[in-house]
């Protein structure tokens, strides 16, 4: 199998949980080889099939891409002419997908690794922390779709403006650029959410997590954070780090359910899924 990510190796959505049925219908990207995108275990998540696997989200903003990432068309023709006007032929539908790239966003990777809940769906409300320039911001906010949010924090206003940029297209991100640590800031813009990702870097990531779940996430709200070793402590085993980060996070009131290495696409980065409990995990 392919890998559709070019010279950065393997890639292709080949991880546990893609689903069998519901075919979405054929297409193809550039009018070449035929493509069948099926839904993934996780909705608002999809298989692209064809020579290649790829993970792909639907596109909120059709026509546009966000980092260069590919796109890819298919048509879908209604079943027993439904829609037909005046016994015409009912007209095709277009659905336009992106290619999710997991070298490049870390829950992507995460999915490919057969993560068993990720706590975001259509309609979720999500507070991102550590969104960047928002290439993963705008996958995410293709999974919530328009009746989700996306509330994308992040503090470098040079990331800042491409996030802000990609927001104007996206209504359903509210960019907030401001630190992380200070969740009180940007109380007032964010609403109680289903989901907490964390892909912030810091050593002092699971006690930012525990200051904005406290404040934001609804109990039984899932926590998803990707912890890279070597940014908490590069001397300890990254097997070390992780689990001692795993303890901060219960610490938080966060109840650990399972945590996977993001190899192949990252290297000593794990992902840590829990949930918000109302007492000591
Ligand atoms: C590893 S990158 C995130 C990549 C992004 N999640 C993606 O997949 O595209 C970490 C980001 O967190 C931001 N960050 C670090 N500490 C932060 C804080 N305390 N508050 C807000 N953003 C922070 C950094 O500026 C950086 O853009």
């Amino acid at each position: 199998m392919g890998s559709g990510f070019g010279d950065r190796g393997r890639g292709g959505a080949r991880g546990r949980g893609a689903s069998r049925g519901g075919r979405g219908g054929a297409g193809g990207a550039r009018g070449g080889q035929k493509t069948v995108v099926e839904p993934h275990r996780h909705p608002g998540v999809f298989v692209a099939r064809g020579k290649e696997d790829l993970l792909v989200t639907k596109n909120l903003t059709p026509g546009e891409s966000v980092y260069g990432e590919k796109r890819l068309t298919v048509e879908t023709t209604p079943a027993n002419n439904a829609g037909a006007v005046n016994g015409e032929v009912a007209p095709a539908t277009k659905t336009e997908y992106r290619v999710w790239n997991p070298f490049r966003s870390k829950l992507a990777a995460g999915i490919l690794g057969g993560m068993e809940d990720i706590h975001m769906k259509p309609g979720s409300k999500v507070l991102y922390l550590g969104a960047a320039s928002g290439t993963s911001v705008s996958h995410v906010a293709d999974i919530v779709g328009p009746t989700g949010t996306v509330f994308a924090v992040e503090f470098s206003h040079r990331s800042g403006r491409d996030l802000i940029n990609m927001a104007t297209h996206r209504t359903n991100v509210i960019p907030i650029i401001e630190d992380a640590r200070h969740p009180l800031k940007y109380r007032m813009l964010v609403s109680m959410v289903d989901c907490i990702f964390a892909d912030v870097a810091q050593p002092d990531q699971a006690r930012i997590v525990g200051l904005n779940a406290h404040l934001f996430l609804k109990v039984g709200g899932g926590v998803v954070v990707s912890i890279k070793a070597n940014c908490i402590d590069s001397t300890a085993a990254p097997e070390a780090v992780f689990a001692r980060e795993v303890v901060k996070l219960r610490e938080e009131r966060i109840k650990p359910k399972e945590q996977l290495t993001l190899e192949p696409f990252e290297r000593d980065h794990a992902m840590v899924v829990g949930v918000y409990q109302r007492t000591a995990a």
